[in-house]
């Protein structure tokens, strides 16, 4: 029987650790990515690291006849992982309707090309940002969705709207959202990681980066914040952990899960300030890296960290992975990546 699983986004920083899992685990992958925002090179990557190349094709979701023609021609497809979708909070802000229009219109496209060809089985890519500042923390599932920050935020609360409908009017259709909160850090291998286009959004690859020298100096985004040293707290978990949180979720919707409609919060349950990010860094890379402190930035939240019971206790998931596994597996990421493109 077939288990080939559709990967949209698959090319991309989470969506290629996720393919990686999945062919780990003898799931036959096929990609949908348009590279928007990634590299065709990272096929051969998760070749070098499975042994396997992924089916590969290219092209947007946003075209409704290509998305269901994809569907006749893939008719062994059992489940769906859909990544694709713009995700700096920033540019969401400047261009709302291409936030709206892509991250949308690519959703519905899908789910209708899904029930037109009867796969019923759908992961969706969500995010803690649906919670705006929660009141309380750690933030569960049962914690109110507030008025999202960004239009990048509102595409993440409208879509778990949309996916909850589905599942209500059609009831063998059935979908888990995964609301993840700051995925960072590399594969073991140093082969896949984050690899962003310009200049970075995210703390992350700007600590990376700023080390190594692509850039001179990283901005601390405000010490004023109401946290025992002021900067912001977010919960930082492993890109490789929340890989495995959707090879779970694949296979809880294959044996038939307990409802049509689950989400789950993919954190670790620790928040970390960026000043302490900053310090575990350094410690595990042995290097100095280069900071100031700078205003705060505009829609930053002050803290959140996941209550992860509810994941933990249901899917039987569990972060693994340390920050210092993180910060050193995304160092590793940048230097192995470095030296790759000078060998070019
Ligand atoms: N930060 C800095 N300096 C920088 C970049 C970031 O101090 O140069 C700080 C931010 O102020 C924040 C923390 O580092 O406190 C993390 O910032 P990121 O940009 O890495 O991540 P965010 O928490 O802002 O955003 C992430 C995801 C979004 C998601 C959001 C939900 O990138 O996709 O979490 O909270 F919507």
């Amino acid at each position: 029987m077939s288990n080939k699983v559709l990967v949209t986004g698959g090319t991309g920083y989470i969506g290629s650790h996720t393919v990686v899992e999945l062919q780990n685990n003898g799931f036959e992958v096929v990609i949908i990515d348009n590279l928007s925002n990634s590299n065709k090179d990272v096929l051969e990557r998760i070749q070098k690291i499975t042994g396997k190349r992924p089916i590969f094709e290219n092209f947007d979701l946003c075209d409704a006849k290509k998305t269901n023609d994809f569907f006749k021609k893939h008719a062994d497809i059992k489940a769906v992982i859909h990544f694709a979708a713009y995700k700096a909070v920033g540019e969401s802000v400047l261009k709302p309707l291409k936030y709206y229009h892509n991250n949308l219109v690519s959703l519905v496209n899908l789910l209708q090309a899904m029930q037109e060809n009867n796969v019923s089985n759908f992961v969706f890519s969500s995010s803690c940002t649906v919670y705006g500042q929660p009141d309380e923390l750690p933030v569960t599932e049962q914690s109110p969705i507030k008025e999202a920050n960004s239009p990048y935020g509102d595409t993440k609360q409208i879509s778990e709207r949309i996916i909850r409908d589905t599942t209500r009017a059609n009831k063998s259709f059935k979908a888990i959202a995964l609301r993840y909160f700051n995925p960072i850090g590399a594969h073991e291998s140093a082969l896949i990681g984050e690899l962003p286009l310009g200049v970075p959004n995210n703390l992350i690859p700007l600590i990376t980066q700023t080390t190594i020298g692509v850039r001179k100096q990283l901005s601390v985004f405000g010490d004023d914040y109401n946290t025992p040293d002021g900067t912001c707290i977010r919960d930082y978990i492993h890109v490789v952990d929340l890989a495995k949180a959707h090879i779970i979720a694949i296979k809880r919707l294959l044996h038939n899960g307990k409802r049509n409609y689950e989400y789950f919060n993919i954190g670790t349950g620790r928040g970390n300030s960026v000043l302490e990010v900053i310090n575990t860094f350094e410690k595990v890379s042995e290097q100095k890296l280069n900071y100031k402190i700078a205003n705060r930035r505009e829609g930053d939240v002050e803290q959140v960290f996941a209550d992860t019971k509810y994941a933990n206790s249901e899917l039987g998931w569990k972060a693994e992975k340390t920050l210092d596994d993180a910060l050193l597996s995304a160092w590793n990421w940048e230097k192995y990546y470095k030296k790759n493109l000078y060998n070019k």
